[in-house]
């Protein structure tokens, strides 16, 4: 690939995608594309050079699109079309100034990442990757009355941070697996979603405090970046778990870390951290009662490919001045 030059509808791609949503782009009359045909991210320099001169960009949750990129793109840049239904990663305000147009993909993953927080959830509650990390290593004996015990939904009390699309549809999810109680937070109560659950909106602390799990599905904001600190973590009970799908700022590692190793709540599962991929020997890895994935929550086959093909269409629009299947309101 080389620099992006003149073309009409000249789009640059950050990574390599799912096959159907390059296809939109490449069959599109007038779309000319480039891209960084990698399973790695675009190295900086790279993507500066890609940038320039385009109008329009596909890029992913792992490309800082910063006023350095936007400058490095020129004004010929009028539409953003990230991969990702998270937009944490987009300088908005440098891009709303520049009147530039961004599409994102919500709803088309919001089953999968429920499915995964779920299965996260499901899997620290009963310790599967400790009890099978037992049967591998010997540690299996007998059936033992008091061995492996965990904790289980019936009757329980589940805090969801952010009642927001995924918020909704883990609970709807976890509600037939005999939750007694739903509690939320979030920037104000939200009646009409809460209702199918019954959810009470309460503040943070008080969800810390009565939450058998907890599970963080809200967006990464100024006001929600570090909200799960040491504060947070004593509040919670020693035999609570904690379930993060969001993003890993939302979280202090070193306080959760504290909170696990010193047995303040029982467990927690990470589908996101700080940094990502987190170090080989970061202290999180160490610990029995935490379990990490490496950012899996949208990850089935057809998810990411509705994605791509959703991230292309909204990009074509942009470029063709047409209303986008998902344009974020700026
Ligand atoms: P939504 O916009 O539907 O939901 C976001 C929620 O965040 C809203 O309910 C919002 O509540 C809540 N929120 C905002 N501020 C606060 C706050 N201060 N305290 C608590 N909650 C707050 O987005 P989605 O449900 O579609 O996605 C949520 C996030 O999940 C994405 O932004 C992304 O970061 C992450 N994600 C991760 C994936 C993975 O692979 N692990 C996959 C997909 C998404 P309110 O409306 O009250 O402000
Ligand atoms: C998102 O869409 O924001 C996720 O983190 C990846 O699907």
């Amino acid at each position: 690939w080389g620099p992006a030059v003149g073309a009409a509808m000249s789009v640059f791609v950050t990574r390599r995608i799912p096959a159907e949503g390059l296809r939109v782009l490449t069959q599109a009359s007038g779309c000319r594309v480039q891209q960084w045909d990698s399973e790695e991210p675009v190295p900086r320099a790279e993507l500066l050079a890609g940038v320039a001169g385009t109008r329009g960009l596909l890029c992913l949750l792992s490309d800082r699109i910063d006023r350095e990129v936007l400058d490095a793109a020129g004004p010929d840049l009028k539409v953003i079309s990230t991969l990702s239904v998270g937009f944490d990663h987009l300088a908005l305000d440098e891009i709303k100034k520049r009147g530039i147009r961004v599409g994102y993909t919500p709803d088309v993953l919001t089953d999968a990442t429920a499915e995964l927080s779920v299965a996260l959830l499901l899997s620290m509650c009963r310790r599967l990757p400790e009890a099978a990390e037992q049967v591998k290593s010997g540690g299996w004996t007998t059936w033992k009355p008091l061995w492996m015990c965990g904790y289980g939904l019936s009757d329980s009390t589940v805090g969801i941070i952010g009642l927001g699309r995924i918020g909704q549809a883990v609970a709807r999810r976890l509600k037939p697996f005999g939750v007694r109680k739903f509690l939320y937070t979030g920037s104000g109560p939200k009646p009409e979603s809460a209702a199918e659950f019954g959810a009470e909106f309460v503040p943070l602390t008080r969800l810390a405090e009565e939450s058998d799990f907890v599970v963080v599905t809200c967006a990464l904001t100024p006001a929600t970046q570090g909200m799960c600190n040491k504060d947070f973590f004593s509040r919670m009970k020693k035999t609570s778990v904690f379930i993060n799908t969001s993003r890993g700022a939302v979280v202090n590692q070193e306080d959760l870390y504290d909170a696990l190793a010193n047995g303040q709540i029982a467990a927690a599962g990470l589908d996101v951290t700080t940094p990502e991929p987190l170090p080989t020997d970061h202290p999180l890895l160490s610990l029995k009662n935490c379990v990490i994935l490496p950012h899996i929550g949208s990850a089935t086959y057809a998810t990411r490919s509705t994605m791509a093909v959703l991230a292309a269409n909204n990009l074509l629009a942009g470029l063709r001045g047409e209303p986008m299947p998902h344009e974020l309101k700026l």
